[in-house]
């Protein structure tokens, strides 16, 4: 395990990596569960060389106790580094090493893709997350980058930006890492007290019902039934459950055959928001 803070270092270590291996990045904000582990485990299935990055990008929260909160837990992440292969380059900067005294955000063209849903509820949160990724690709310059569906509107607006910022780079997604109760792993989780962890695992529940029932019913009526499942749920509070085409995360109108569509939801479990989503054909 190499674990390295520094753009210069970071340099030197990327310039030793012999030109005919390819390189995988796997971009993270720490607090590692599983569902991070099988990015790095697919990367280390595809590349010689694997840098996984740690940092909590501030840019990207709109909400400052959120990001205060976020859980730091360096050494615990490197132990489960350590336990995939230790020849992991884990490159877990300062925040003064990356945005040097100003912490400006770049605006991209998204093409509408930040316009809904995490969009619409985090304000910029998506310019933020496009400022650190395209910072950390042309700084380790990886063959391949890997990131969940977990977050799979950040997934597509991730696509979008290095096609519009010309980043030669392959983007792979990888699917939802789930706990045995069917609830999508997040370092979030941690947050969540015992009993409403066990709760928890009816936003999953609710996905797959509403999978089922988008086969035979139309988007409104699925849309009705979810939110009213929820107003009988007191400890989780529905913010959002959308219906959208695949690619262009456009909610839907009217079913149209040959369309993928996705279903999106974002919850609070108490103070702690939860997102999920599912394919629905
Ligand atoms: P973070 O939330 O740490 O997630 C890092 C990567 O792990 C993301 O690509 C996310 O989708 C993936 N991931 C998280 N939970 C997962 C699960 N249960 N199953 C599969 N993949 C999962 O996402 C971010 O950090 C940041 O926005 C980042 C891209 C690092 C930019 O700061």
């Amino acid at each position: 395990m190499t674990l390295i803070t520094t753009k210069k270092e970071l340099e030197s270590v990327i310039s030793s990596f012999d030109k005919k291996e390819t390189v995988g990045l796997v971009p993270t904000m720490g607090a590692l569960h599983m569902g991070h582990a099988s990015l790095v485990t697919k990367a280390l299935s595809e590349n010689e060389n694997v840098i996984v990055s740690i940092f909590v990008n501030p840019t990207q929260f709109n909400n400052k106790e959120d990001l205060q909160k976020y859980p730091k837990t360096l050494e615990t992440d490197i132990n489960l580094l350590q336990k995939l292969s230790s020849a992991i380059i884990v490159f877990a900067p300062t925040v003064e090493e990356i945005y040097a005294d100003a912490l400006v955000t770049k605006s991209y063209e998204f093409d509408g893709l930040d316009k809904v849903m995490e969009g619409e509820f985090r304000d910029n949160h998506f310019n933020g997350v496009g400022t650190i990724v395209e910072a950390l690709l042309l700084l380790t310059k990886p063959h391949r980058a890997y990131f969940g569906e977990k977050d799979f509107q950040q997934l597509q607006i991730i696509k979008k930006m290095v096609q519009t910022q010309q980043i030669a780079v392959e983007i792979v997604g990888c699917p939802i890492v789930r706990e045995p109760s069917g609830l999508a792993m997040s370092s979030r989780n941690e947050r969540l007290s015992a009993s409403l962890r066990k709760e928890a695992a009816f936003i999953f529940e609710t996905l797959n019902v509403a999978k089922r029932k988008f086969g035979t019913k139309s988007a409104n009526v699925v849309q009705k039934w979810v939110v009213n499942e929820f107003q009988k749920h007191p400890n989780l509070e529905l913010e959002y459950f959308t219906i959208t085409n695949a690619n262009t995360l456009k909610p839907i109108l009217r079913k149209q055959k040959n369309i993928k569509y996705r279903a999106f939801i974002a919850v609070y479990a108490d103070d702690v928001r939860l997102i999920d989503n599912i394919a629905l054909n």
